[in-house]
C-alpha cells in the first residue's frame, strides 16, 4: 500500500531531506538490541523517520518499556516491541531493514577485538533468525567488531542459502560522523558541508579516512592529516574512556546508525544517488570485505566504487590495515563455521 506525506514541518533534519508529498511505500524496521544504550535512541530516531510505517523493537529484556515509550510520539510508524527469543520471529517477519546494535559495548582498555567472544555468538544468533524469517532484509551489522561480525553473517547466511552480499552492511558512519565533525573544526568549514570518506575497516588502524578527497577543500598541513586521521580512528575510545566503565558512543551511534538506514530505506524506494561508507562484501582490494562508497539502491548495493585517488600518507595506512583487516574477517569466517 502507499501511503502520502504531508507532514513535513518538523526541524530535524532526518525529517526535512527530500521529502514533500510523495507516495512513500510501507517499510518495516527492526532494531534488534533494541533497549540497549545504542538501540533506545536510535528506536527514537526511527521513529522520527517518515520512511518507516512499521518499528519492531527486539531485545531479550526491556523492550516492552522503550517501546510503549516511543509509541506515544506522533510520527506515521506503528511501534511493536518484542522481547526474548520466543517474539524474535515475529519481530523480524516482513522486515525491510534489520538493525543489529545487540551486544557488550567496550569498557576503558579493550579493544573491538575483545568484545568477539561474547558478541560473535549474539549475532550468530541473530542472523540465523534472519535468514529464516526476513531473508531479503537489509541488514545493517552495528555489534562490534564489525570487521569479524558482518563476515560471521555472511557465513551464517551462506549456510542457510540466503547469502546476498547485496544485502548485507558493517555500519562504518560513526567513522564519517567523526571525520567530517573533525575535519571541520580543523579546517575551519561549515560542518554541514563537509564530506569525508573513510575506507577499510571498523577498529583502530583498519578506520582510514581519506582527507585527501575530504570537501571543501583545505590546506592542512600534514601534521594536521596525520592527528585528524589518528583522532578518527581513536575516536572510540575517545568516548569509551570519558565514559570511564559506562559503555561506548551510544548518541553519536544512533545518530550515524539512523543516516545508514535512512540511506537504505532511500535506495529502497529508488531515490537515486544514495551514496554512503560501508563496510561490505568487496573486490576493490585484495580483502573479500571492505569499506569504502557504495551506491544504495532497489536491491540493497547497487554499486561499490574504488577508493579514488590516495595520499602517499593514505597509500601507507592502507597496506599497514590489510593484515589485520584480514585477520579479524578469517577469525570471522572461522567462528561462523565452526
Ligand atoms: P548495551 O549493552 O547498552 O546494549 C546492548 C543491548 O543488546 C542490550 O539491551 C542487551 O540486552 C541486548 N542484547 C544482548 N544480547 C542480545 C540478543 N541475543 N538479542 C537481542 N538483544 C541482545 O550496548 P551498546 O552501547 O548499545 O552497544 C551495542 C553494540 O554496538 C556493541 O557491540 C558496541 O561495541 C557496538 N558499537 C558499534 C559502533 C559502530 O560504529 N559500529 C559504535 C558503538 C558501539
Amino acid at each position: 500500500s502507499v501511503k502520502t506525506l504531508t507532514n513535513s514541518t518538523s526541524s530535524s533534519h532526518l525529517l526535512r531531506r527530500g521529502y514533500g508529498s510523495e507516495a512513500v511505500p510501507d517499510r518495516k524496521v527492526a532494531v534488534l538490541g533494541a533497549a540497549g544504550g545504542i538501540g533506545q535512541p536510535l528506536a527514537l530516531l526511527m521513529k522520527l523517520n517518515p520512511l518507516v510505517s512499521n518499528l519492531a523493537l527486539y531485545d531479550i529484556a526491556n523492550t516492552p518499556g522503550v517501546a510503549a515509550d516511543v509509541s506515544h510520539i506522533n510520527t506515521r510508524s506503528e511501534v511493536k516491541g518484542y522481547v526474548g527469543e520466543d517474539q524474535l520471529g515475529q519481530a523480524l517477519e516482513g522486515s525491510d531493514v534489520v538493525i543489529i546494535p545487540a551486544g557488550v559495548p567496550r569498557k576503558p582498555g579493550m579493544t573491538r577485538d575483545d568484545l568477539f567472544n561474547i558478541n560473535a555468538g549474539i549475532v550468530k544468533g541473530l542472523c540465523q533468525a534472519i535468514s529464516k524469517y526476513c531473508p531479503n532484509a537489509l541488514v545493517n551489522m552495528i555489534s562490534n567488531p564489525v570487521n569479524s561480525t558482518v563476515p560471521i553473517a555472511a557465513e551464517v547466511f551462506k549456510k542457510a542459502g540466503t547469502y546476498d552480499e547485496k544485502r548485507l552492511f558493517g555500519v562504518t558512519t560513526l567513522d564519517v560522523v567523526r571525520a567530517k565533525t573533525f575535519y571541520a573544526g580543523k579546517a575551519k568549514v561549515p560542518v554541514a558541508e563537509v564530506n569525508v570518506p573513510v575506507v577499510g575497516g571498523h577498529a583502530g588502524i583498519t578506520i582510514l579516512p581519506l582527507f585527501s578527497q575530504a570537501t571543501p577543500k583545505a590546506n592542512l598541513s600534514s601534521e594536521d592529516i596525520e592527528a585528524l586521521t589518528k583522532r578518527t580512528q581513536d575516536g572510540g575510545t575517545e568516548v569509551v574512556e570519558a565514559k570511564a566503565g559506562k559503555g561506548s558512543a551510544t548518541l553519536s551511534m544512533a545518530y550515524a546508525g539512523a543516516i545508514f538506514a535512512d540511506a537504505c530505506l532511500k535506495g529502497l524506494n529508488g531515490v537515486p544517488d544514495v551514496v554512503e561508507c560501508t563496510f561490505v562484501q568487496s573486490s576493490v582490494t585484495e580483502l573479500p570485505f571492505f569499506a569504502s562508497k557504495v551506491r544504495l539502491g532497489k536491491n540493497g548495493v547497487e554499486e561499490v566504487f574504488g577508493l579514488g585517488p590516495l595520499s602517499e600518507y593514505e597509500s601507507a595506512g592502507l597496506e599497514k590495515l590489510k593484515p589485520e583487516l584480514l585477520a579479524s574477517i578469517e577469525k570471522g569466517i572461522k567462528f561462523a563455521n565452526q
